[in-house]
């Protein structure tokens, strides 16, 4: 492949460097192109075509449905790692060391503690509200109570923010379900891992003990692994944008929260099991849905399925499919909303609506059938999501910050008035 991409405008002739990655996506790069050009800029909506960084935590081929984190197979990762071990290897680059996994795991439960008065806020929010909003406050909140800015030059400081947040997020998605749930705060218990913390955290009763199902557990932290980080998604690229203007890591964090809750990136999973469970108790009539799903002037869409950049399997559906088969299974859990996605994979699989448009089941599709299985109520699936994509978010920060990324500022093309005299109150 030539490394100088040839652009003809108005006759005139520009050369373009293209670089290459380290899996051999090529990209033109056109940083020089408006100073060179005096003014031509590129326009591509929704970035279907732009690359916003160089990025070295995430690769994603959509054509072939792989995904690896750190060069590490998704499909290995989730069989064989703990999402701590995950967590550690998306933000400092390596799987930990038995010796650096426990030094993590001891300054995440050091740093777990929330400043008591965080209790007030969310004492201050209607029982009704949306746990994600809620969390995208507490996040943002926690910034009042940790001011001290990251030093990003200094490793102790940014290790220190790092393990802060990952101690006192849990916390708080536990804390945004139980306000709605009409119990107690509860701050978990040192001994357990992240995972059996967190379960214990949202399902302890205040009269009684918690016991963690190993299922349950497992389950939860294949999830978490699965859902930890995608490359520049909607909300990761709020992370990373927001984060450009150096503002700190936890309110970079809080405005991630916020564009993972639209249904068309992380609220997809609750959105899922609405359409299920719509589709059920409308006699499991999947025909019908398909055919709104394909109806131009209906503005339904079958949640779950698509995605942006997989044209393929989404390798993560084929897991949590598969898993959410045998979570049931061991549980003993029956749920005929299952049979219905199914029957809806099938039947999207073999129809020319959804072949030629290359949409395939995501992440979402199943997820929620296991959330529900693990009884995560449906208004927490999108913040399990965040839950599961905070070190993601947390690599992503720190690899901008650490590679000294500009402000992210994009241009425009004009396309409104032009220049006209002010016309008077009285005159309009
Ligand atoms: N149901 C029906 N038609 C669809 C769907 C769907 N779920 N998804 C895409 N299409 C059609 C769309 O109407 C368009 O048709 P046409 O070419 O005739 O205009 C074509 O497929 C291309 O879709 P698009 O909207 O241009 O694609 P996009 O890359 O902009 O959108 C998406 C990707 C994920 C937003 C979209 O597929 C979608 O809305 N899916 C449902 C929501 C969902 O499951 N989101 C979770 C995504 S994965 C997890 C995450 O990112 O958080």
């Amino acid at each position: 492949m030539s490394k100088i991409a040839t652009l003809e405008i108005g006759g005139k002739k520009y050369e373009l460097p293209v670089i290459t990655g380290t899996e051999n996506e090529v990209a033109i790069d056109i940083a020089a192109l408006r100073g060179a050009t005096n003014g031509v800029i590129t326009i591509d909506p929704g970035f279907k075509n732009t690359g916003s960084c160089e990025s070295a935590i995430t690769f994603l081929d959509g054509e072939e449905g792989i995904l690896r984190y750190r060069g590490y197979a998704i499909e290995d990762l989730a069989e064989k790692a703990s999402f701590l071990e995950v967590a550690y290897l998306l933000i400092f680059g390596e799987l930990p060391t038995k010796e650096q996994l426990e030094k993590f795991h001891t300054d995440i439960k050091i740093e777990s503690q929330v400043d008591e008065d965080i209790k007030k806020i969310l004492d201050g929010f209607p029982k009704s509200a949306h746990p994600m909003g809620v969390l995208s406050s507490l996040t943002s909140a926690l910034v009042a109570f940790n001011p001290s800015s990251v030093n990003v030059e200094s490793p102790e400081d940014m290790y220190k923010a790092i393990v802060k947040i990952l101690g006192k997020f849990p916390v708080l998605t536990a804390w945004a379900y139980r306000k709605r749930a009409g119990l107690p705060l509860d701050y978990g218990d040192d001994s357990l891992t992240y995972v059996e913390n967190f379960l214990q955290m949202m399902f302890k009763k205040p009269n009684g003990s918690y016991k963690v199902n190993p299922v349950v557990a497992d389950a939860l932290d294949k999830l978490l692994i699965l859902h930890a980080d995608h490359e520049q998604n909607c909300s990761t690229s709020t992370v990373r944008m927001v984060g450009s203007s150096h503002v700190g890591l936890f309110a970079s964090l809080s405005a991630g929260i916020s564009a993972l809750w639209g249904p068309l990136h992380g609220g997809a999973n609750q959105a899922v099991i609405e359409m299920l469970e719509a589709i059920r108790e409308d006699g499991g009539d999947t025909h019908r849905y398909m055919a709104k799903a394909k109806d131009k002037d209906d503005p339904f869409r079958l949640m779950g399925f698509g995605h942006r950049v997989y044209k393929n399997f989404d390798p993560r559906a084929k897991i949590i499919k598969k898993s959410a088969d045998q979570v049931l299974e061991a549980l003993g859990i029956q749920d005929e909303v299952l049979d219905i996605a199914k029957g809806l994979e099938k039947e999207a699989l073999e129809d020319s609506y959804f072949v030629d448009r290359k949409l395939y089941p995501n992440v979402d599709f199943y997820s929620g059938i296991i959330y529900r299985a693990l009884g995560i109520p449906e208004e927490m699936f999108t913040a399990m999501f965040a839950l599961g994509r905070l070190p993601g978010w947390i690599a992503q920060w720190r690899e901008m910050r650490l590679r000294k990324e500009p402000i992210g500022r994009p241009r425009q093309v004009y396309v409104g008035e032009t220049h006209r005299p002010f016309v008077n109150i009285e005159k309009r």
